[in-house]
């Protein structure tokens, strides 16, 4: 048995913009050294998917930590500060069992199937204005697509949307660490926090005449029905547009991307919804924006390494996709793969914090995925594009695209 700290391990210089645009080399460096760990300047990196799956999966000694991030930004107190701190998923174990049990049950893949026509009206009224353009940035166009659905789904007035957007691409950013941020960040959490009080207030003040409840109405009535104060309200409601946001807007740029290097496979999507499925699995496989950090509350042993208590262990989710020693042919995108649920991505996470909108943005890419192949015909890269930090919530950004429109 060796401790952690023992350990030679490979060091990942990941604030790097090279290993931004192609951080997957700098995975297989580490794993020559180590099966399963590496070492940042910030913490340990979980990088195999196995470990990965086994701990997250396990996570009884495990908390997410967002109180060491607000102090490397020093904006404790800050409105920003104060909802990073305690935002659904830094809540502690008891408040965020009691909030997860009251509003899990709404985030069934039932009720994400219940809003495909949703999607499908939301994406068509899209491609409606975007699509004869004939040339477009597929990252911005995609940009409006989880803030329209989010908008429409707690029945909130459209003309919101574009300053929702620009909020939430401010708070995209927010975990960069750069302390420069904070104002930025307070100010776009201001807006969010005055528009979800307002529309809180508005419904409760007009109830909607409709039979089916929105998912405001679902929330306002879970919240009350479980004790849940209107601050916790507030940050719940902004921490699902936030957390559907960039998530969901940079897998849909990376699919793009794939799809413009597998043009017979995009033309099946506009074919055959059924197979967006497999193509949309496919893709989180190959990529995914999401990294996650927890720290040890007891001393851990795995695999023969002591991790001892209070140690910061990142979780490189968005590269175990390509795990080498769990895929074969890793790098090659192949929808027909067969999938080993042993071996699953794991783009959503695992554990007490797994996703709860992973229905929902699957539906959201699947239906989008299939209407955009429909009216984009025959898309292609026509610039270069960028990369946003890693680990953040990291992809693509700007993906300048020319295609028929259709
Ligand atoms: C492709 C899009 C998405 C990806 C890749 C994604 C990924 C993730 C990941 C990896 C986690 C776990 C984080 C951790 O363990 O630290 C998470 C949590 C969460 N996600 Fe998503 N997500 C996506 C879309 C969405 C959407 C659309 C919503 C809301 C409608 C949503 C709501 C949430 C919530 C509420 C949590 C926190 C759960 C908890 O702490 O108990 N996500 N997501």
């Amino acid at each position: 048995m060796q401790r952690i700290d023992e350990l030679d391990l490979y060091r990942l210089d990941w604030d790097s913009p090279a290993f931004a645009a192609n951080p997957w080399p700098e995975f297989e460096k580490a794993r020559a050294q180590h099966p399963w760990l590496a070492v940042t300047d910030a913490g340990y990196v979980v990088f195999e998917l196995k470990a990965i799956r086994d701990l997250l999966g396990n996570d009884e000694h495990l908390t997410p930590s967002f109180d060491a991030i607000v102090e490397i930004m020093d904006c404790q107190g800050s409105p920003w500060g104060r909802f990073a701190a305690e935002q659904m998923i830094a809540l502690p174990e008891r408040e965020h069992k009691l909030l997860r049990e009251t509003f899990a049950a709404k985030f069934t893949p039932r009720y994400a199937n219940q809003l495909r026509p949703l999607m499908r009206e939301i994406m068509a009224g899209l491609l409606a204005e975007w699509s004869p353009r004939g040339r477009i940035d597929f990252e911005e166009f995609a940009s409006y697509y989880p803030v329209s659905v989010m908008t429409r789904m707690i029945g909130a007035p459209l003309d919101a949307i574009p300053a929702l957007r620009d909020s939430m691409e401010t708070l995209g950013l927010a975990f960069s660490m750069d302390k420069r941020r904070v104002p930025a960040l307070d100010a776009a959490f201001l807006h969010l926090d005055g528009f979800v009080h307002e529309l809180v207030a508005e419904r409760r003040a007009n109830p909607r005449q409709a039979d089916e409840p929105d998912l405001l109405d679902l929330l306002i009535d879970a919240a009350s029905e479980g004790g849940i104060n209107d601050r916790q309200l507030a940050d719940l409601l902004i921490f699902l547009f936030v957390a559907g946001y960039d998530t969901s807007k940079n897998v849909f740029t990376y699919m793009m991307h794939l799809m413009t290097e597998n043009p017979a496979i995009y033309a099946r999507c506009a074919e055959d919804l059924d197979y967006c499925r497999k193509v949309v699995e496919e893709s989180l496989r190959m990529f995914n924006p999401a990294s996650t950090n927890r720290v040890t509350t007891a001393d851990i042993t795995y695999r023969d390494v002591l991790i001892p208590k209070g140690t910061v262990l990142f979780f490189t989710l968005n590269v175990s996709g390509r795990d080498t020693t769990a895929f074969p042919d890793a790098q090659t995108f192949d929808p027909d793969r067969p999938i080993d649920p042993a071996k699953r991505h794991v783009a959503f996470g695992l554990g007490r914090h797994m996703c709860l909108g992973q229905y929902i943005a699957r539906a959201q890419l699947q239906e989008g995925l299939h209407l955009i192949a429909q009216h984009m015909r025959n898309p292609h890269e026509v610039g270069e594009k960028g990369w946003r930090p890693y680990p953040g919530v990291w992809g693509i950004n700007g993906l300048p695209i020319a295609y028929e429109p259709a």
